[in-house]
């Protein structure tokens, strides 16, 4: 979703911002655009599309400073007006904006009763025509008396053309990071720390209402009530490499196949073999502290969410605690009754998914204690939580979220492990589970060996336009990633739905042109399955089976069969999801969609 860079040193401006723009792509965007201050004029360029069409009518040079915008849309339309940076009336004063100015209604009538003529449809125009109203020669007091007025999440970087010399930047609940070098005078400004191209900064977070003025290599921070407060900063690894497709079409296809290789990552060096324990490295939660918790409750949203409910089954087999995973969006607003006998795990690929944030947040109110599982390192959510368990499994640039789902499950599978040793779990029966744990990658290697037959299934569906994909218990879930991957990236219309749950209304809507596709791979609960597809098949419609190899009742009653290495059911999710992912992938390939850019999708989803 949206994202701000900014620079302010000797260097070129307009470069540096656009290079940090590129570098922000992966969060997914629909607009960009750049301002920047030369010869005591704001002058900018903004376009609708891609950075390419931006670099194409780029008409900017010279700027003494430069403030960057990836915009997704959420107030007013996809369009060069409503791309940012956005000016006041008077063009004295540009701002990038992420986030949500909730009461930018009543303010924008306000303005317009005082007869300010809008040029957009955004909420960012509203904030900037207010500091345009209230500037009077101090922009950083113009910025402040404006935040006080505005309700909602934001993080902006505004310039005004009588100061070149100064960047303002503020932040509420929308990540806003500042890299200072104040040897080669340089400040930069990102949503991603990771995106800074230097490892020498002294890097600090703005949160809270915190407005800071930025200048060469050096900045000054107030707090929300505008007194001058001390930032401690830091110098971070960063985590930036290029993204490549590394030869394959698409990064989407790129990052399945590593996934052999991710989750790998994921779990090695974390199981003592000789003790049978788990251990994560610079694990911050105590075990007598981990072992007296009642209950779990696992805060997600989207495919994170799934790979989150597979985790809670986790827990309650093997470690036989309470556990439950919810939707972060939804959690949000319930009496969730979270006390702090409960571990709360949140669950994100970015670290950045708002409402994921806003659930910790609320968890935290509670006075629970926060794990976060997360693969972006510095993200929100990792400095929020108590304490953070990384995938490491690599940048995922595909909007369609793959490597990150089996790596969290891979963590979930030895978080509960760990559980299940504090709660009594014999050494010998986490032996037996992590010995199965480890073949995953090899048995991941041999579902991507038999993409040639995955594809010729893909082009026989790919003509149907509805699904259900069905399973039960893990399949279950791991139905609903099916479902997920294959409407994200080729708009047609696939539901998860649980086996049993059919015959209680869904069944109304099948028939020979509503394929139903079947995820096999739990032996607790292969007759029900069968008995479950045979209705299916009754009903006319095609049925195509993910079924582990010797389960060979299944090709009597589906019309096709792919087959799965076996596995436990605890650890069927992995195969059973990556060949759903290849399916959806070769699907969409058939059906000719923007397999890198779904449509209305972003990576990093940092609005509510
Ligand atoms: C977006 C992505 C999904 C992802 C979800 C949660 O919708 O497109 O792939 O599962 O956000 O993101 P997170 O970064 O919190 O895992």
């Amino acid at each position: 979703m949206c994202g701000i860079f900014g620079y302010l040193g000797p260097k070129n401006p307009l470069q540096i911002c656009l290079a940090g723009l590129e570098q922000l792509e992966y969060r997914g965007y629909d607009s960009t655009g750049i301002a920047g201050i030369r010869n005591g004029q704001i002058v900018f360029c903004k376009k609708a599309g891609k950075l390419s069409n931006l670099l194409a009518s780029m008409t900017l040079n010279n700027l003494e400073s430069a403030i960057g915008h990836t915009r997704w849309a959420t107030h007013g339309q996809i369009s060069d007006q409503n791309a940012h940076p956005h000016l006041d009336s008077l063009h004295s004063i540009a701002i990038v904006h992420n986030g949500i100015i909730e009461n930018h209604h009543s303010l924008r009538a306000r303005l317009i009763e005082e007869g300010v003529t809008f040029s957009s449809e955004t909420d960012t125009e509203v904030v900037v025509q207010l500091m345009a109203k209230y500037y009077q020669g101090d922009l950083k007091s113009a910025v402040q008396q404006v935040l006080a007025l505005v309700q909602g999440i934001y993080a902006i970087a505004v310039v005004h053309k009588d100061h070149p010399d100064q960047i303002i930047a503020a932040a509420k609940e929308c990540p806003l990071a500042v890299g200072l070098d104040p040897m080669t005078h340089e400040s930069f400004l990102s949503s991603d720390p990771n995106t800074f191209p230097s490892s020498n900064l002294d890097i600090f977070f703005l949160k809270a209402g915190e407005v800071a003025v930025i200048r060469k290599g050096v900045a000054e921070v107030y707090n929300a009530e505008q007194q001058p407060i001390y930032k401690s900063t830091e110098r971070l690894q960063l985590h930036y490499t290029e993204p490549s497709k590394e030869g394959f079409d698409h990064f989407l296809l790129k990052e399945i196949h590593e996934q052999p290789h991710t989750v790998l990552k994921a779990i090695l060096g974390r199981f003592q073999e000789l003790t049978g324990n788990v251990e994560f490295e610079s694990f911050q939660i105590k075990d007598e502290e981990l072992a007296a918790y009642q209950r779990v409750c696992i805060l997600a949203c989207g495919g994170s969410a799934h790979a989150g409910s597979i985790g809670a089954a986790y827990l309650e087999e093997l470690a036989k605690i309470p556990a439950q995973c919810e939707i972060a969006s939804e959690a949000r607003y319930r009496s969730m009754l979270l006390t702090p006998d409960t571990l709360v795990i949140v669950i994100s690929q970015s670290g950045e998914t708002a409402d994921t944030i806003a659930a910790l947040r609320m968890a935290k109110e509670a006075r629970c204690k926060i794990l976060a599982i997360c693969n972006v390192p510095h993200s929100t959510i990792t400095r929020e939580a108590d304490a953070v368990i990384y995938l490491k499994a690599g940048t995922e640039i595909s909007v369609c979220s793959t490597k990150a789902l089996t790596s969290q499950i891979a963590v979930l599978a030895l978080f509960a492990l760990h559980m299940a040793r504090l709660r009594g779990l014999s050494a010998d029966a986490a032996r037996e589970f992590f010995r199965h744990l480890q073949q995953i990658p090899k048995q991941i290697h041999q579902v991507l060996n038999a993409i040639p037959q995955l594809r010729k299934i893909a082009e026989k569906y790919s003509r149907y336009d509805h699904f259900f994909f069905i399973g039960r218990l893990y399949m279950y879930t791991t139905s609903l990633e099916g479902a997920l991957k294959l409407k994200e990236i080729s708009y047609v219309n696939a539901n998860g739905c649980p086996a049993g749950e059919l015959k209680h209304g869904p069944f109304a809507l099948i028939n020979s042109d509503f394929p139903v596709v079947a995820f096999c791979a739990n032996q607790q609960t292969k007759d029900k399955m069968l008995s479950n597809l045979a209705e299916v098949k009754a009903r006319g419609a095609p049925i195509l089976a993910f079924a582990p190899l010797g389960m060979e009742d299944v090709e009597i009653i589906a019309n096709d069969v792919f087959w799965l290495p076996p596995t436990t059911d605890l650890l069927a999710p992995f195969t059973a999801t990556v060949a759903a992912q290849l399916l959806a992938y070769y699907i969409a390939l058939e059906r000719q969609c923007n397999i890198d850019q779904p449509r209305n999708l972003a990576k990093s989803v940092t609005v509510e």
